[in-house]
């Protein structure tokens, strides 16, 4: 089965909008949860070009790196530090607009300028978040939060 996806011109949301519906046929049919996080991030990364886009998921007591799009990243992230440990600790979306105000961030990469990060839910447990950097400051607002939302929600 071809499993071309259509890249959206236009503006963020009429990306998003393109997007969710081609997302939801990937995720229709497959109940493996590592296959569906893998593809999301694939199908983030080729209509967006973000620098970064990947899930870091809940082991113990930690984050560990699992599906991503971008280049190698840190393993393994504690909660309550960073971006991500953060946004799972306290269990919300984070919008960083400057990496480097935000107070323990983890510099995975010194490219890195802006971030958002949420969490991520399977059969109401959060089992994770997802993370997208940016290259560019101020990348990610509320579109972002509302889509991504929409998108991870798939998963629950
Ligand atoms: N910047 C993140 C760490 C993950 S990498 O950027 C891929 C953070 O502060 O949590």
């Amino acid at each position: 089965m071809a499993e071309d996806l259509i890249i959206a011109t236009g503006n963020k949301e009429e990306k998003y909008k393109n997007l969710l519906p081609q997302i939801k046929g990937l995720l229709e049919g497959e109940k493996n949860l590592f296959a569906n996080l893998a593809n999301i991030t694939a199908a983030l990364k080729e209509q967006f070009n973000f620098f970064w886009v990947g899930f870091y998921l809940v082991d113990e007591n930690e984050l560990v790196l699992g599906p991503f799009q971008g280049p190698v990243a840190c393993t393994r992230i504690k909660k309550g530090r960073g971006v991500c440990g953060t946004s799972w600790e306290k269990n919300e979306t984070i919008i960083v607009p400057d990496v480097e105000t935000f107070p323990g961030h983890i510099a995975c990469s010194s490219l890195s300028k802006s971030e958002i990060v949420l969490p991520v839910y399977h059969t109401n447990n959060c089992i994770g978040v997802l993370d997208i950097d940016s290259d560019s400051y101020n990348s990610f607002d509320s579109i972002d939060a509302t889509y991504l939302r929409t998108i991870l929600d798939l998963l629950n």
